[in-house]
């Protein structure tokens, strides 16, 4: 797959977004002209009807699932929030209510999860949340003490978007399904970067956003095992099997069944990647002072770094990144902007200051090694110089 680049820049936010497939980009005035609606019997209406068809057989095909247990929804946060809402509500009208009130979730969810579990225990819900170690590892007493006859849902992401680290889901599914409850994944970080096997990891339902793996935004996926059922977000038609109601993105989700073909390249590529990441930390933590790698004991997506560099601002490094043409991000992109420290790297035991001092970078499949070696070369000289300001202000203070 070729990837768009700027050549005078260097993009190291892939966590955050990726660029757009130059494939995707070429075709999207084409695909316009099915500008119709899926839903229309006339002519206008099949070639959307198809290319929802055929991008749902193509997605299916690379995450190891049934076309049929897929729903397009707009990306990662909706799928997140339709998986536990939607549960959540299905139970509350069935035998499960009574019984089973119980969700548990890791300390290192994403926000759209988090708020959505905040939210469910306004409703009434009981919610647990699994600690984290220093390494990101999760809690793995905690979880099987606190699994019970009552748990209904358990929300654990594949793979942190911050620091990378890899969850045992398999391992951590097996418990839940032990006690009869539904295990949910947040897989958003996981396209591209490791190979998807829902089959194989033998969760309930589990998340996926295009624009993380070099498509639009605007089209995302809910994996949902046969068998289980939800209750809408959005009621109305009967689009997605009466489980997500309106006329489909037909343009982002053409563009996601697209680049969900180069999936079968993951293992290759992300190999590829995992050598550049290697590279970027050896060569930091070689030729630079006070720079510690969190999660680097941990099993992590071979694409993502996060770094604590002592003396320096986070916010401010990137800043002065950003000038010099490199994007990097201080925690996950949306909390970016709020002066609060990244509530993943304190969970993790990082204090206020470490995770102050923190910076994500975050691989792609377009990433060459002259790129990392400039990038290096450009950090060491912007650290240099914040340090030196930082201890010039101490002075005269
Ligand atoms: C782990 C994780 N889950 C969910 C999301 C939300 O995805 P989207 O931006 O497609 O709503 C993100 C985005 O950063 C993420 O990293």
């Amino acid at each position: 797959m070729n990837i768009f680049k700027d050549p005078e820049r260097i993009y190291l936010d892939h966590n955050a977004t990726t660029p757009l497939s130059i494939a995707v980009r070429e075709a999207t005035s084409e695909w316009l002209n099915d500008w119709g609606n899926a839903s229309s019997i006339h002519w206008t209406g099949r070639g959307p009807k198809n290319v929802l068809r055929q991008a749902r057989k193509q997605l299916a095909q690379s995450i190891n699932c049934h076309p049929l247990e897929l729903i397009f929804t707009s990306g990662g946060s909706e799928s997140n929030n339709l998986a536990l809402k939607g549960l959540y509500f299905h139970r509350l009208f069935s035998e499960f209510a009574e019984k089973r009130n119980h969700i548990l979730i890791s300390a290192v969810e994403h926000p759209s999860v988090t708020q959505v579990a905040q939210f469910l225990s306004r409703m009434g819900a009981e919610v647990d949340v699994i600690p984290v170690d220093r390494e990101g590892q999760i809690d793995l007493e905690f979880y099987e003490s606190h699994l019970s006859e009552q748990t209904s849902i358990v929300s654990v992401m594949y793979a942190n978007n911050e620091t990378g680290t890899i969850f045992p889901i398999e391992k951590m599914v097996k418990m839940a399904h032990a006690v009869g409850a539904h295990f949910h994944c947040d897989a958003v970080q996981s396209l591209g970067k490791a190979v998807v096997d829902v089959k194989k990891w033998g969760v309930d339902s589990a998340s996926f956003s295009g624009h993380k793996f070099y498509s639009l935004k605007g089209a995302g996926a809910l994996y949902v095992k046969k068998g289980v059922a939800l209750e809408p977000l959005i009621h109305g038609g009967a689009q997605e099997r009466r489980r997500r109601a309106g006329t489909e993105n037909i343009l982002a989700i053409h563009a996601f069944g697209e680049v969900s073909k180069s999936l079968e390249l993951v293992d290759q590529k992300a190999g590829l990647v995992r050598d550049l990441r290697n590279h970027l930390e050896a060569r930091i933590l070689d030729e630079m002072d006070h720079v510690k790698v969190t999660a680097k004991e941990s099993k992590r997506l071979g694409n993502t770094s996060s770094l604590v560099l002592e003396g320096v601002d986070g916010e401010t490094l990137l800043m002065n990144l950003d000038m010099k043409g490199v994007s990097v991000s201080t925690g996950a992109a949306c909390s970016s902007g709020s002066p609060e420290p990244s509530p993943v790297l304190l969970a993790m035991g990082l204090s206020r200051a470490e995770a102050q001092s923190s910076l994500r970078l975050s691989l792609g499949w377009e990433n060459t090694k002259e790129e990392i070696d400039r990038f290096v070369d450009i950090l060491k000289e912007v650290v240099v110089r914040l340090r030196r300001i930082s201890s010039e202000v101490k002075d005269v203070q």
